[in-house]
């Protein structure tokens, strides 16, 4: 079987080696195709951080295995990890956390177990990175959840749960503040739950979720959410088990998988040979099983668990009284205790049922749904304009100009009402967002809008606008705070 490899930078090809050898000692009939990505690739010019050649085999292979990458810094240029995720929908980051015995940690020494599996969804929030400077002073971020999206990465995470037999999936969310981005995201979850009642799932808003994960981490099992939350919960749930260099990651599509360790180039220590393949061995093990090599992954996974239990350690962990292992040693001493299975948390060995990743390409895209069942109408418009006026004066122009078919109900600065009513105590930035809607909830068309946006922009710069939209009875838009 043929997977794509990328070594990575800074200390990549280090513990890709690493890595490799023991896959090698284990004999898995795997093929590697070496792919050129990273930062030297940035610097021959090609601006997503791959070859063309890299792109094609991988899109052919369906599997990567990955070191970390750099993204150069004052280039313009995104992430390759990033641009890697998005471009093959890897749709589901999913990353196992669970005790390691031999890394000590607050948890291990007083005998609390951790197994969670954190499942983040990989490909929007606040990730498309579609941002905006409105004025001088005022920063726009959107953030997009998705219907499809949401429902595709929580379907995996259940799926994977069932066959995990997890006692329980949570989502963690932030939906009393974030009512319709997260609130979509957790009405999905409820929804896709419906399918599997066998599973207790339940919700937990993510900062109580972030302090549950440190004083009561057994009582987690799998955890879903969306994609910025979730990456800072995911790095809370790595140092509850010992830090980055424990930390795998599977990057799960539908038609393309990478695999990788969530730390980076650590390019602090590259070129020595001390770095903790841990993290990426971890994350070949996961390949291996996504591949159905369950016998080999079990041969390998007991013997690391047999090597960290008997205190062997690269320098970034253990016993500072035991001497510590260069990766080339740490890894040598992993192949040396094959067979043997460690005294805690051995794992089956299951019969090998190698499947071979199947790449087709797509007719059509999947993500697309049909449209709203309700009727929609356009009874609004939030126009973000520019302003150093203060709150009445805006108004007034607002009223000048605007058409009989509008009333303006409300403007707000940094989401707060300031008009008609407000507080003195509201601090104001350059920029507000002036509320308009349908007299006596008359539907609009956006030729309606259009004609208020000319009218308005006599007097203001008009950074921005969103329509307001009804579904049936449903409001498609929050209101401002205070409204
Ligand atoms: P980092 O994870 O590379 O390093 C943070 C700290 O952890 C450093 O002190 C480092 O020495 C240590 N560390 C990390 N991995 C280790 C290992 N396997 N063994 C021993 N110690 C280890 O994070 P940093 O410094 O923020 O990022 C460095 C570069 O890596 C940046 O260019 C960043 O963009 C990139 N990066 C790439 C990622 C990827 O390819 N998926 C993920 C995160 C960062």
């Amino acid at each position: 079987m043929k997977i794509a490899v990328a070594k990575g930078d800074g200390i990549g090809p280090e513990i890709m080696e690493a890595v490799l050898n023991i896959f090698k000692a284990g004999k898995l009939p795997l093929e590697y195709q070496f792919v050129d990505m990273g930062k030297w690739v940035f610097d021959q010019g090609y601006s997503n951080g791959m070859t063309p050649e890299a792109q094609e085999t991988i899109e052919s292979i369906g599997i990567l295995f990955k070191g970390p990458m750099e993204t150069p810094k004052g280039k313009g240029v995104k992430s390759v990890n990033v641009t890697a995720r998005k471009t093959w929908n890897t749709y589901a980051n999913k990353r196992v956390f669970q005790t390691l015995h031999g890394v000590d940690t607050v948890f291990s020494k007083a005998g609390i177990p951790i197994d969670i599996t954190v499942v983040r969804e990989n490909i929007e929030d606040t990730y498309g990175g579609i941002e905006h400077m409105l004025t001088h002073d005022v920063a726009l971020s959107r953030r997009f959840i998705t219907r499809p999206g949401s429902l595709q990465v929580i379907r995996y995470a259940f799926e994977m749960a069932r066959k995990k037999n997890a006692r329980r999936i949570t989502c963690g969310h932030k939906a009393n503040i974030m009512k319709i981005t997260d609130g979509l995201f957790l009405e999905c979850f409820y929804e896709v739950a419906k399918e599997y009642p066998e599973l207790k799932a339940d919700d937990v808003i993510v900062d109580d979720l972030c302090m549950k994960l440190v004083t009561k981490p057994d009582l987690f099992d799998v955890v879903v959410l969306t994609n910025l939350q979730g990456d800072i919960v995911s790095d809370l749930c790595a140092g509850l088990v010992g830090g980055l260099g424990f930390a795998p990651s599977a990057n799960i599509g539908d038609h393309i998988c990478i695999f990788e360790a969530v730390h980076g180039t650590a390019p602090d220590i590259a070129g020595k040979n001390i770095a903790n393949p841990t993290a990426l061995l971890l994350s070949g093990i996961a390949m291996l099983r996504h591949l159905g090599f369950m016998e080999h992954a079990a041969e390998i996974e007991n013997a690391l668990l047999y090597t960290l239990e008997q205190g062997i350690h690269t320098g970034d962990f253990g016993d500072r009284n035991i001497t510590s292992k260069n990766t080339t040693e740490f890894a040598a001493a992993i192949i040396a205790n094959f067979g043997k299975k460690p005294a805690q948390g051995a794992k089956p060995s299951l019969p090998n049922m190698p499947v071979t990743p199947t790449v087709f390409k797509l007719e059509k895209n999947p993500l697309i749904m049909t449209k709203e069942m309700e009727e929609e109408t356009i009874v609004g418009v939030d126009l973000f304009i520019e302003s150093m006026e203060q709150p009445t004066v805006v108004a007034e122009k607002c009223l000048k100009h605007t058409l009989d078919i509008f009333k303006l109900v409300t403007l707000s600065n940094r989401g707060t009402q300031v008009w008609p009513k407000g507080s003195v105590f509201t601090n104001l930035v350059n920029q507000y967002n002036a509320r308009f809607e349908s007299v006596g909830d008359a539907p609009l068309t956006q030729t309606d809008v259009i004609e208020l946006q000319r009218r308005l922009a006599k007097d203001f710069k008009i950074c921005s606008s969103e329509l307001l939209n009804m579904w049936g009875e449903k409001k498609a838009y929050s209101l401002a705070q205070g409204q």
